[in-house]
């Protein structure tokens, strides 16, 4: 029988009491409530950690059908911020210590006669519990809440518990599949079947890539049968080609059915070496970002379709191979994506730094367990992480970990994520977090510095607080967050022992009081918490060739930068050169820096000579004249408005045999480079790739603002519970360039089957914003309004109920 979703009607009291528990509660204090949801909205920033701290209280009635009496009846809940006990009818039947994986709860011991039974929860979000990932600061907050899906399965007395898939041997033709398929119990007469499937949704319209298999039916003689079946011609997983298959598992008894599951499984070799990287026999260089589950205003709690989001935006936006789901198990939902997608993930046990007392690695380890058992048949994780995150050796706790990881998952490396070097390697891979580079020093530590020369080695972080970076940070401190992207990614890609690396990290968060800049924000992403782009995102972007990719360091203006001075130009483009037109006047075409950054994919392009050659066309200057001028203006603007001595000697050397006063020089320096006093510029930068132009941004005094939004879908969809869509709202100019320093406020209303998420009224920050709107559980037309100072705008949404 197929999952019955519960992630309606319920609810909720900030405070637990027992009445909650009994068959008839006070209902008065509480307030009905959607999953997955969050204990307290909070503010975009400034506030404190204590307000999700709390013991709270979440009730449901389920109704028992009576063909159901007599089976098992699995209630699971995929996430429930931090320590869950779960009464059915009053009578505590689960506790569960980790907020970030799932759990079961079989109902049926627990029922009592008539329909209606009672499931409550007290849920205690307190960062006081003896339990990962508590125990001293965390550079993130932790939230609470049911925040994940919860669901009813209704299962014959024999049932199946658990599948295990794997596909060793995938690089020959007779590919192999090992499918360890575990009963809650033994019964007599039992026989498994299994089918394989191409899952539809991502094949190919062309029917003849479409497969099936059948496999022989086998006598069942354990709990756990072990099956190893051929399976020729299965198309391989790939980051490229994701080619995901459905295998079905039947049980039947006595010649009946009495069971059925389904898991999406995916043919992949994978292997961290001491070269690096292979999928399916081929080095493939990771490169990927950080991400935290969270959101502004809600905190963990996000349906499916968010989380799929910041999926796509990894690959599509972030141009990543890799995401590295930091500190913790993160949504089944997004990991699925990652299957669909071929973005490949490194996952990792709860827990940042601290390693507590007996009790608390106790439930780590239980955490291992429920972190490989209910993960390890997606095809897109490639390494366990079985340390805590940054924590010390601990030889005894992580021997365990890592074999425990290596019994339930024998074909996975194990990784632990350490800042310190020669720490003692317990697991597969040395994965380091490398914050080395600070601006003017070597971008990665060397490897054999940190970790033994044979090891296979991985570098989990970099950048981050080394620098962090607001969206309304002034040009030159966003470009320098950018460059510092381009160091790390250039030196890793052109290291032959380093697998890759995943940067701190994919979006800005909230963070407690310990960390962050004092706003409860550690501004350390190359997005910001709504998801939009810095301008270190392009660097990422630009690495893949997906689409035509053309973002430029600067917006222009000469008064963004001391003395007026604004220096070189960056681009970050994956095309093979860049044209600049200064108004129609071909300035020059420039090329990818392959000198600093040759090891990149595409290397950004610097633009360092805004004048080309008007001052021989227009000034009637000799060739070796203009460059010997130019040359000086260069130094002038790379320091900030002035030469040093040296330079001062030669400018008055070349002043006087050119019989130019300094006057006229630095009139020159006006004209063409600050370009004061011209009252059209613009700047137009065009991407050229096998000799055409692919992509073209001007850039020129803002003379018009308007709003951009755009929402990731109109039509809400509920299936299981709420939907949400994610709208982006950015200031533009006419060339569609972000003004950013634009502030200003916008409200929001919705009416009809929409509802908001967050504020009626926020500010944009650096040039951007965002919001959330979320189906109200009917279907029908909404409408979100956006008002500004100027006036307003309307997206149109369609909710549809499936479910
Ligand atoms: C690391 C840590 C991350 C984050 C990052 C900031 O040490 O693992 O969680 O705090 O620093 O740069």
């Amino acid at each position: 029988m197929q999952r019955i979703y519960l992630n309606d009607d319920w609810y909720f009291k900030a405070q637990f009491t027992e009445d909650l528990c009994g068959p008839e509660a006070d209902l008065s204090g509480t307030e009905k409530v959607r999953l997955p949801h969050t204990v307290r909205e909070t503010p975009f920033h400034y506030f404190d950690e204590s307000v999700y701290q709390m013991v709270s209280g979440y009730r449901r009635e389920i109704l028992i059908k009576d063909e159901w009496r007599g089976k098992h009846l699995l209630l699971t809940f995929e996430g429930a911020a931090h320590e869950a006990r779960v009464f059915v009818n009053g009578v505590s039947a689960a506790v569960h210590y980790c907020g970030y994986t799932a759990f079961t709860v079989d109902l049926a011991p627990y029922l009592v006669p008539g329909e209606k039974q009672v499931v409550a929860v007290r849920l205690d979000s307190r960062e006081s519990l003896d339990q990962p990932p508590f125990g001293h600061v965390i550079d993130y907050m932790t939230y609470g809440g049911i925040y994940r899906d919860v669901y009813l399965e209704v299962k014959n007395p024999c049932y199946i518990e658990d599948i295990y898939a794997a596909t060793p041997d995938v690089l020959r033709d007779d590919k192999t599949l090992k499918v360890d398929v575990t009963l809650n119990e033994m019964a007599p007469d039992l026989e498994l079947s299994m089918c394989l499937d191409t899952w539809t949704e991502t094949a190919p319209e062309d029917p003849s890539l479409l497969q099936h298999w059948d496999f022989e039916p086998e006598k069942v003689r354990f709990k756990t049968s072990c099956l190893t079946e051929e399976v020729n011609g299965a198309y391989l997983w790939s980051t490229d080609y994701p080619f995901l298959y459905v295998l079905t598992v039947t049980l039947k008894q006595a010649g009946q059915a009495v069971d059925s599951r389904q898991v999406r499984i995916g043919f992949r070799e994978i292997s961290f070496e001491k070269e690096g990287f292979y999928l399916n026999g081929d080095l493939l260089k990771l490169r990927g970002l950080n991400r935290h589950q969270s959101w502004p205003y809600v905190g963990y709690a996000m349906p499916k379709a968010p989380q799929q989001l910041d999926a796509d935006m990894l690959k599509y936006e972030l141009g990543c191979n890799m995401v590295r789901t930091s500190h913790y198990p993160q949504s089944q939902h997004f990991i699925d994506r990652c299957d669909e997608l071929g973005l490949l993930v490194f996952t990792e046990i709860p827990g940042w730094q601290h390693i507590g007392g007996t009790r608390w690695k106790k439930i780590a380890v239980r955490n291992v367990r429920e972190m490989v058992t209910q993960y390890r048949n997606h095809p897109s994780i490639i390494l366990w992480g079985v340390r805590i995150n940054e924590s010390v050796d601990d030889d005894a706790f992580y021997h365990k970990t890592n074999q425990l990881a290596h019994e339930l998952d024998y074909y996975r490396q194990t990784g632990g994520v350490r800042y310190l070097k020669g720490s003692h390697l317990y697991e597969d891979v040395y994965t380091f977090n490398d914050f080395i580079h600070s601006g003017h020093n070597r971008a990665v530590t060397d490897r054999d510095k940190a970790a033994p020369s044979d090891s296979p080695y991985f570098i989990s972080e970099f950048n981050g607080h080394m620098y962090p970076t607001k969206a309304f940070d002034d040009e030159a401190h966003r470009l320098e967050q950018a460059l510092r992207y381009c160091r790390v990614l250039d030196a890793v890609e052109g290291s032959e022992d380093i697998a890759g690396c995943t940067g701190w990290c994919m979006f800005d968060y909230n963070t407690h009081q310990d960390f962050g800049s004092g706003d409860r924000v550690c501004y350390h992403g190359v997005m910001d918490m709504f998801r939009n782009p810095k301008l270190a995102a392009a660097v990422y972007k630009s690495q893949s060739d997906a689409e035509p990719v053309l973002e430029i360091s600067s917006s222009m203006n000469i008064g963004e930068y001391a003395a007026s001075q604004m220096g070189d130009i960056y681009v970050f483009t994956n095309a093979d050169s860049v044209r600049l037109y200064k108004n129609d006047l071909l300035i020059g075409e420039f090329y990818p820096d392959e000198d600093r950054f040759g090891s990149m994919p595409h290397p950004p392009v610097i633009i360092d000579d805004l004048i080309g050659d008007q001052l021989t066309e227009k000034e009637g200057l000799s060739e070796d004249a203009a460059d010997r001028l130019k040359a000086l203006f260069k130094e002038y603007t790379a320091r900030g408005g002035e030469l040093s001595p040296v330079a001062m000697a030669r400018a008055a050397a070349f002043l006087k045999s050119r019989q130019l006063t300094f006057e006229e020089a630095a009139a020159l320096c006006n004209k063409y480079i600050s370009t004061w006093g011209d009252s059209a510029i613009s700047w137009r930068f065009e991407a050229v790739k096998d000799g055409q132009v692919t992509a073209v941004r001007v850039k020129g005094p803002a003379h018009e603002r308007m709003l951009r939004i755009t929402a990731d879908r109109q039509t809400l969809c509920e299936e299981t519970g709420y939907d949400v869509a994610t709208i982006h709202i950015e200031a533009i100019d006419e060339n569609g360039n972000r003004l950013p320093y634009y502030q200003e406020p916008v409200c929001f209303e919705t009416e009809g089957a929409i509802g908001l998420i967050g504020p009626a009224m926020i500010s944009l920050q650096g040039g951007c914003a965002g919001t959330y709107v979320r189906s109200l559980g009917r279907s029908g037309s909404g409408t979100l309004t956006v008002k500004d100072l100027y006036g307003e705008a309307k997206v149109a949404f369609t909710v549809e109920l499936k479910g």
